[in-house]
């Protein structure tokens, strides 16, 4: 069996405490994979832990239990090999636009003459929308302008894998919609592996191939692994015609809205197996029943447990 291109094995994550009393994990026994070129979103109420789960496998942050593998490489730090854009845009706010985009090009190759870097930047910016704003400071950026030059910069480096955290959080909803398609463009493009977190479940389902549902914290779980089934090659004005989109969409918001306290703590141990997320597919319903990875006896419960939830 060929290795996932990254692996999530049993992470877990305890902030230590400023009293006396320990916290609990804000999220324990999380597994998942990714494969190259997969599109992977992850969903959850405020506070269970994706900007956590997303930091560790960053490098930025040291998780209590558990490991990431990348590539056959355990992650322990950060790398270029590894495009974030924060939930902040964390820009350098003494650089110009095109500085802190180079300044990010240049240390992933060091050899390249000026012209060469300023001339991939400026593509990359341009792709956002900022060809006009190269030589402005981020002081003199709205949030929205600020938010691009963050994804900018992740794409410019051309990583092996992004990592984006809510990247259009702070964008109107016409930026938005440009750049959503400018990103599918790209991703369908290049074959970019993402990993995503965001609230916005319609963008979970233009952009993603699998969407990762997350319980609500603490002690939050992988609760369940939603495979987007409509054909890849899905647009923004063409998805809501798509019959497939509505149930998707009802699943998710379901989950959000009726399921994602029931499965932490003791109740997740009693009737979901973490290691192994049931993969469903709401979209297919009706054609084709889910598929669950499981076959023993916890994964019939489990199995049972997901078509009520659909058939709700
Ligand atoms: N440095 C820290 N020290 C202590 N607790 C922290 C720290 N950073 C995050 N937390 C806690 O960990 C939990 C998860 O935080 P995280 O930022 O990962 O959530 P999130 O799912 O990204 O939320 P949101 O959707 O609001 O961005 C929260 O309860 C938060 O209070
Ligand atoms: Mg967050």
């Amino acid at each position: 069996m060929t290795p996932h291109f990254l692996t999530v094995e049993a992470l877990k994550k305890v902030y230590p405490a400023s009293g006396e009393k320990s916290n609990p994990p804000v999220f324990e026994d999380i597994h998942f994979h990714i494969e190259k070129g997969e599109f992977i979103c992850i969903v959850g109420h405020s506070g269970c832990g994706k900007t956590t789960i997303l930091n560790v496998l960053a490098g930025l942050e040291e998780a209590s239990a558990g490991n990431v593998i990348m590539d056959g490489r355990e992650v322990k730090g950060p790398s270029l090999d590894r495009g974030v854009v924060f939930q902040g845009h964390a820009l350098m706010p003494w650089m110009t636009v095109l500085a802190n985009v180079a300044f990010a090009v240049s240390s992933k190759w060091p050899d390249w003459p000026k012209d060469k870097v300023r001339e991939h930047c400026t593509r990359f910016l341009t792709m956002v929308g900022l060809g006009h704003a190269l030589d402005k400071k981020p002081a003199e950026l709205s949030g929205g302008m600020k938010q691009r030059v963050g994804i900018a910069r992740a794409f410019a480096i051309q990583p092996k894998m992004l990592l984006l955290d809510e990247p259009f959080g702070a964008l109107d909803a016409l930026t938005r919609g440009t750049i959503q398609d400018e990103l599918l463009k790209i991703v369908q493009a290049t074959h970019q592996t993402v990993f995503m977190i965001t609230h916005d479940v319609d963008e979970a389902i233009l952009l993603a191939d699998k969407i990762l549902l997350m319980s609500n914290g603490p002690g939050a779980r992988i609760a369940e692994i939603v495979e987007v089934t409509m054909a890849r090659s899905r647009t923004r004005a063409g998805i809501h015609h798509d019959p497939q989109y509505y149930k998707i969409r009802n699943h998710l918001v379901d989950f959000l809205v009726n399921r994602s306290e029931t499965y932490s703590g003791a109740e997740a141990e009693m009737f979901h197996d973490s290691k192994n997320p049931p993969l469903v597919q709401p979209g297919l319903e009706g054609e084709r029943a889910p598929v669950f990875t499981l076959t023993t006896e916890k994964g019939i419960s489990q199995a049972l447990h997901a078509k009520h939830a659909i058939n709700q």
